[in-house]
């Protein structure tokens, strides 16, 4: 069969690797791609938010199954699109979509299935959400409603903090429309977890704990990222825990998802705070974490096709994924100065080097190739990926490729998979 994977990041390229794994494969279709994915599929010149041409390019390839990586197309309602023309392919349509693309629908939501959460109140009215803050106090959560690349989203240690982040997102419009209202929240202690369920609506199949590393610095200081790293499993996701995540959280959001008349199908990505041995949820998003997907994937023995395809179809019977009984750890080089301003086009080395080593795998993320040299082109470059017998082991894996890659003011962070050691 033919595939078409939608995307051009880290994720994008590690779902390439586990697709391109599957005897029933015979051609990948990746657009854009970058340069790591060109090794393993055949990159086409189309932007993930050009659903029309996207669509133009499945239907005349006789695409069988397209994967879509990135959120703004699910948001877009690409998999409506394409489900329209016939063709099958894996993710929320629109509505079920805006689990990600709007908090107030999904704290909404939440709390109609009672599923823990922080307690909110949404505003699109300025003066009220500043009284609103002004009887709560600090700390308090402040965030826009519409996708706003990862950054809509303000811990506000200070009630001055917090007003001021309601100014920049209601009056200043920083992120556009997506600030035309806002979520305001209680402020959740704790440790943070990613839990990834694929589903076709009804059925669900979760995945492997894991746990990324959101602040760009050591010691989770500096701003908050994409994500600087991950591992999988995460330890702090005991089996228990993992039992209730599944019954309090992703059942009743599935369950709920149906009831409400916009079933989810693709997979659920449930970002936790862990407090007491009790999850609640942080955000919902309508894709594969990133990086998180690295480590998960590497660990991931099943393969991954029929899998995409049953959720696609509405045919999820399997019960259980296969993972090799090993650790999987995945640091971030990103560009220095990342995520503020960064300079691009940096000629980057030893990847020929790293791609020698075993157990061991280079994602691309912001990679271009310019005059037949690979160059840094986005905030999040590579991920670099170790697999191991223990988390020490797929730690010490992941920093022995870190040090044979390098680019002038290449940061990564050195503490990837510290917590887990802890426990
Ligand atoms: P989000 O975009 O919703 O994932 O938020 C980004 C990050 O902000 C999360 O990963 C958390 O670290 C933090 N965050 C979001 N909501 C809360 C909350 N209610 N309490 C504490 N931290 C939060
Ligand atoms: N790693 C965080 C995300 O994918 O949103």
């Amino acid at each position: 069969m033919k595939v078409l994977v939608v995307g051009g990041g880290g994720r994008e390229h590690t779902l390439v690797w586990k697709i391109a794994q599957s005897s029933l494969v015979e051609k990948i279709y990746c657009a854009p791609g970058n340069p790591g994915i060109a090794e393993l599929a055949e990159c086409v010149h189309i932007d993930a938010d050009e659903i029309d041409t996207l669509l133009e390019f499945a239907l005349a390839e006789k695409i069988d199954l397209t994967v879509v990586g990135p959120e703004v197309p699910l948001t877009m309602g690409i998999v409506d699109t394409f489900q329209n023309a016939g063709l099958e392919v894996f993710g929320p349509n629109k509505a079920a979509a805006q689990i990600e693309g709007s908090k107030r629908f999904s704290k909404d939501l939440m709390a109609r299935y009672n599923i823990p959460t922080a307690a909110y109140r949404s505003f699109s009215d300025h003066a009220q959400a500043v009284n609103y803050v002004r009887e709560q106090g600090a700390p308090i959560v402040v965030k826009a409603d519409g996708l706003a690349a990862g950054k809509g989203v303000i811990v506000a240690m200070t009630e001055e903090q917090a007003i001021a982040a309601i100014d920049d997102i209601m009056l200043d419009q920083v992120f556009g429309d997506a600030g035309a209202s806002v979520v305001i929240e209680e402020f959740m202690g704790g440790e943070e977890a990613s839990f990834f369920a694929f589903t076709d609506g009804k059925n669900i199949l979760p995945l492997a704990s894991s746990q990324d590393h959101k602040r760009v610095y050591d010691n989770d200081e500096g701003p908050n990222t994409g994500g600087m790293g991950a591992y999988s499993p995460a330890p702090v996701v005991t089996d228990d825990l993992y039992r209730v995540i599944v019954d309090t959280i992703v059942r009743p959001t599935i369950d709920g998802m149906a009831e409400d008349g916009c079933p989810y199908s693709g997979i659920l990505y449930v970002g936790l705070m862990i407090k007491d041995g009790k999850p609640r949820v942080v955000e919902y998003n309508a894709r594969f974490g990133d990086p998180e997907a690295q480590p998960l994937l590497m660990r991931m023995k099943s393969d991954i096709v029929p899998v995409l395809q049953a959720c696609a179809r509405g045919e999820l019977q399997q019960d259980c994924i296969e993972w090799y009984d090993k650790a999987a750890v995945c640091v971030v080089l990103a560009s220095g100065g990342y995520p503020a301003a960064y300079e691009k086009n940096l000629p980057i080395s030893g990847l020929d080097e790293a791609a020698k080593i075993g157990d061991l795998m280079v994602f691309h993320a912001g990679t271009a190739l310019k005059d037949g040299q690979i160059v840094n082109k986005g905030g999040r470059v590579l991920g670099v990926t170790g697999l191991g017998d223990t988390v020490r082991d797929a730690i010490d894996k992941a920093y022995t490729g870190v040090k044979v890659v390098s680019w002038k003011n290449a940061h990564y962070r050195h503490d990837i998979g510290a917590r887990a050691l802890n426990r």
